[in-house]
């Protein structure tokens, strides 16, 4: 769905949103348990591994299809797995919250996770409501996360919680996403660079050190803000916000795969995954690829 699609029925402009928010078109459409099975099955193929290898399925999201069963058993099930399978909702943050949730996993005996984000955000928008309609968006994305004795390529993890702030940013049951923007853009800021200068100080990397950024896609402008006083130049910053908007917890592992095929991560590399959301939430790592 484009701007000048979204402008048909809002009083908004593409202008309006590509300014403020750098976003030019969003995927609107399936549910958390077929997007969720789409980018499961898709990370499966690209790791080689079966299905039936995979002892932990974690589903990173703000939308589940209903409030019991959770989503993760339901897409366990699709993907054939016999596994453990839960929920982990830390709206935007939700996928990193997930891999460290492995990290802690595979520490105490797993030994394949599969972490998905998946979200129907847009089951939960006014579409009359220009302020978020024009922000939230559908998808997923998946990765296989494998103990290895040897190589540790999970270096550091700084996560948080604030739940004064948690009315800055709402859906309430059989409502709307509901959201104090300014607000919201303001502390996303802070926390992300608080919590990626603690990740990249407890990992031994400076900013120089990065190849890539990946960071949560909720607006150009927070990246560009957080980038900056960070000291990383947005030459480094994943960005697929212009075409998928904000996924929420599908934002980070979508703009991981598409820094993947476009071959921006190499051996050796370090990046920086950083995310924001409801909660409020945060959760910076720093992470190397090995292979
Ligand atoms: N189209 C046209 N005009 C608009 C729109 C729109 N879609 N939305 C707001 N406006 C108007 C406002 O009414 C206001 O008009 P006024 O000056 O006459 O009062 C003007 O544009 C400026 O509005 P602001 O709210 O000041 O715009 P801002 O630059 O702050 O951008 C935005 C708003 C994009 C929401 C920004 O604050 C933002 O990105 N915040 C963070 C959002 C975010 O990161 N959410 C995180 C997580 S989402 C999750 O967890 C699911």
């Amino acid at each position: 769905m484009t701007n000048d699609e979204l402008s048909q029925t809002l009083d908004t402009t593409d202008e309006w949103i590509t300014e403020r928010t750098g976003i030019r078109e969003r995927r609107i459409g399936g549910t958390a348990k077929s997007l969720g099975v789409l980018a499961g099955q898709r990370a499966l193929d690209d790791a080689a591994v079966d299905a039936r290898d995979v002892d932990f399925l974690l589903l990173a999201t703000t939308t589940p299809d209903r409030i019991t069963p959770a989503t993760a058993p339901v897409i366990a099930h699709e993907l054939g797995m016999h596994c453990p399978a839960m929920d982990i909702n830390a709206a935007c943050s939700g996928f990193m919250y997930a891999v460290r949730t492995a990290y802690g996993l595979l520490e105490t005996g797993s030994k394949r996770i599969l972490v998905i984000g998946s979200e129907n955000l847009s089951r939960w928008v006014d579409w009359s409501d220009r302020n978020m309609a024009v922000l939230l968006a559908d998808g997923a994305g998946a990765t296989v996360i494998e103990y290895d004795p040897t190589e540790n390529d999970l270096l550091s993890f700084s996560l948080g919680a604030e739940g004064a702030d948690a009315d800055l940013l709402t859906c309430e049951h059989g409502g709307f996403f509901q959201m104090d923007g300014k607000e919201v853009f303001r502390r996303a800021v802070r926390v992300v660079v608080d919590s990626a200068e603690k990740a990249m100080t407890l990992a031994g990397v400076s900013a120089d050190d990065l190849a890539l950024v990946i960071p949560h896609q909720a607006n150009i402008r927070i990246i560009q803000a957080a980038c900056q006083r960070l000291n990383i130049e947005m030459e480094r910053a994943v960005v697929v916000l212009d075409r998928l908007g904000n996924t929420s917890s599908a934002s980070i592992p979508l703009a991981y795969g598409d820094a993947r095929a476009n071959d921006r991560i190499h051996k050796g590399d370090y990046a920086l995954l950083t995310g924001f959301g409801a909660g409020m939430t945060w959760a910076s790592a720093v992470v190397r690829w090995s292979k």
